[in-house]
């Protein structure tokens, strides 16, 4: 069968080694796993970043809702997994503009009332945020976590990523928190090349700095320890020591409050 073309959500599901994927987005992987030898342990530090901010805003901030926006296929510890084992009751809305991964969530979660897949699409945020089905799911007088993991950096300098993430933290109640996951250049030329394959193979990929990425969350209070590599956000026993794996300077998190 011929391969459709490669996507974002399938080549990142290649790199985490999952077998929802097609030639198509094994050849831009192998690609970005040429330039960046290390990528697996980039992306599973991802997740397991990913996975550490949803206990704190779950166990320690006290969130019940959370909009995952760019969700991706689903994998291991998925946010809803995460939440609802600290409180069956949380509430999630994944969010994503790619078909494929809307069926697979919607397959994964049809028993799961708590849990609800929007169709939509991060560079039209007054549309996202009035979509009916995140409305009825989603109380807008309560706080909110809004996660952006690993999506950012696929919103081009000329569809205003700054905008977008000030239409959505506007839209939300005193108390929400906003959580970023974004890919960071530092001059390196492996990353440029990694940068580049994405680039070519799906059209988009725009790594920043970290001081364009904490700009992002300018107006909120940044939690501590503010806006570092996923290795220094709240490390755990099994978290990767920066020193040791350099890979992992290539990805800036942080997480921010609105007053
Ligand atoms: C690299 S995956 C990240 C998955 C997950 N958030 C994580 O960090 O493990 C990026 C996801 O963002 C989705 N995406 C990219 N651009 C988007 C947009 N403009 N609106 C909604 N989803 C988008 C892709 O379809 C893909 O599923």
């Amino acid at each position: 069968m011929e391969s459709p073309p490669p996507n974002i959500a399938r080549i990142y599901d290649f790199l985490l080694g999952g077998k929802d994927n097609y030639a198509s987005d094994r050849e831009v992987g192998g690609r970005i796993a040429q330039a960046l030898p290390e990528v697996h342990l980039g992306v599973q530090q991802q997740r397991a970043v990913l996975r550490r901010v949803v206990e704190y805003l779950t166990r320690e901030a006290g969130l019940r809702q959370l909009v995952d926006i760019g969700s991706g296929l689903p994998t291991a510890e998925n946010v809803h997994q995460v939440a609802q084992r600290i409180d069956p009751a949380t509430r999630v809305v994944y969010v994503d503009n790619d078909p494929v991964v809307l069926t697979h969530a919607r397959a994964l979660l049809a028993d799961n009332k708590q849990t609800v897949v929007v169709d939509g699409d991060l560079i039209k945020p007054s549309a996202l945020i009035t979509d009916q089905a995140l409305r009825a799911h989603i109380d807008f007088d309560q706080p909110v976590g809004l996660l952006l993991c690993g999506i950012l950096h696929y919103v081009l300098d000329e569809e205003d990523p700054a905008g977008v993430v000030r239409t959505l933290v506007d839209a939300l109640p005193s108390g929400s928190y906003v959580f970023i996951h974004h890919l960071i250049s530092a001059g390196d030329p492996d990353a440029a090349q990694a940068e580049a394959a994405l680039r070519q193979g799906v059209g988009r990929g725009q790594f920043r700095t970290r001081d364009q990425v904490a700009a992002f969350l300018d107006g909120l209070d940044l939690v501590d320890p503010g806006v570092v590599t996923v290795a220094e956000w709240r490390p755990d026993a099994g978290t990767p020591s920066l020193d040791a794996n350099p890979v992992l300077r290539l990805a800036a998190v942080g997480v921010g409050r609105k007053p």
